[in-house]
């Protein structure tokens, strides 16, 4: 079997984000180095790296050797034999445009002309980090939002700009597969991509619910935690609604849209959805899952909270309470 060789991976930023990439490059065979500018950032990262790695270990779920991974790592102040070797580099410095746009920029200048400068930001689009830059920079520029913490939450957001490179894109999309992730294109930059955007409009209503007393912060934590969120741990919004409805997703829109439509009207939002938009969906979902499978969709889904009840129930792990 053909050997794959991984990228050198550069880490521009040694945060809970910059920590967090270190752990799942490192767990999967890449060779991670991590640069931040302050002396002090970096034996608090190294103090992080290793206090998360025990807690993967003493949950049973890490491999590799804890201190071997450890010792995989190198930390730097000198961006410049940070990106000596570098075929991929993760920037996670904090959420300011000036600031990436110009380590990115100082980083393009010292890294080969194919390697991906990705931004871990988590609402900036690519085109606004990119504004200004060569265009030797610009067109290596894109996002890779992850979700916190990357190592144990799989999805990663890829957004390029307008100007960056297909081929760029597809090495990151590769490179982030290969450590283990999910990548999902964004093909049209908007503020918070799509995780954040999501996560936004269940804030906001969360928000709106506390300030009109209609229950507590934990009643609504409650409401995703032992409800929305284990679902959603096995299925996203549009899969749940179309196995909710017998008939899929459109009898689930001609029964609930109208409620769901007064609910936006009443916090200023009209986004009905409409016979177009319903017939869009149901064609993607059709795709997924012919209505003829539902049934046993519908088990599957079932038999998948179950492992999920099983595992919360009977498999904590020994260091949490
Ligand atoms: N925390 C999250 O939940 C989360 C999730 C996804 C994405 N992000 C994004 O990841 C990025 C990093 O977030 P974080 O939470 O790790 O921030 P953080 O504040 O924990 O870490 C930022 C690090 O960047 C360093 N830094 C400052 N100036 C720098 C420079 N010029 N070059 C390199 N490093 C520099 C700081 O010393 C610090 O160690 C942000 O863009 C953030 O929006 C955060």
């Amino acid at each position: 079997m053909a050997t794959v060789t991984h990228p050198p991976v550069t880490i521009l930023g040694a945060g809970s984000i910059g920590v967090s990439f270190a752990i799942l490059f490192a767990t999967n065979a890449f060779d991670v180095t991590v640069y931040d500018p302050a002396p002090d950032a970096l034996p608090r990262a190294a103090a992080d790296l290793r206090a998360r790695l025990d807690q993967l270990a003493a949950c049973g779920v890490l491999d590799d050797d804890c201190g071997a991974v450890c010792a995989s790592v190198r930390f730097t102040t000198d961006l410049a034999a940070a990106l000596a070797d570098a075929g991929f580099v993760q920037e996670c410095a904090p959420e300011d445009r000036e600031l990436k746009r110009d380590l990115l920029q100082r980083a393009a200048a010292l890294t080969g002309a194919d390697v991906p400068l990705i931004s871990s930001s988590s609402a900036i689009v690519p085109s606004e980090i990119a504004h200004g830059m060569t265009p030797d920079a610009a067109e290596r520029t894109l996002v890779g939002h992850p979700g916190n913490p990357p190592y144990l939450l799989p999805v990663v957001e890829v957004v390029p700009s307008p100007s960056t490179r297909a081929e760029i894109v597809s090495t990151a999309v590769t490179t982030y597969r290969s450590a283990g992730m999910r990548p999902v294109l964004v093909r049209r930059e908007v503020e918070g991509f799509l995780f954040n955007r999501l996560q936004g409009a269940l804030l906001r209503e969360a928000y709106c619910l506390v300030r009109d007393g209609v229950a507590t912060v934990d009643d609504i934590d409650e409401v995703v935690r032992s409800g929305l969120g284990l679902r959603w741990s096995v299925i996203g919004p549009f899969e749940t609604a179309d196995l909710n409805t017998r008939g899929g997703i459109e009898s689930h829109a001609a029964k609930m849209g109208p409620a769901y439509e007064r609910m936006g009207a009443e916090r200023g939002q009209h986004d009905p959805w409409t016979p177009e938009l319903v017939a869009e969906v149901t064609a993607q979902r059709r795709m997924l899952l012919d209505l003829d499978d539902w049934d046993e969709r519908v088990r599957w889904r079932d038999r998948r909270l179950i492992e999920v009840h099983a595992r919360l129930g009977a498999d904590r792990c020994p260091s949490e309470s």
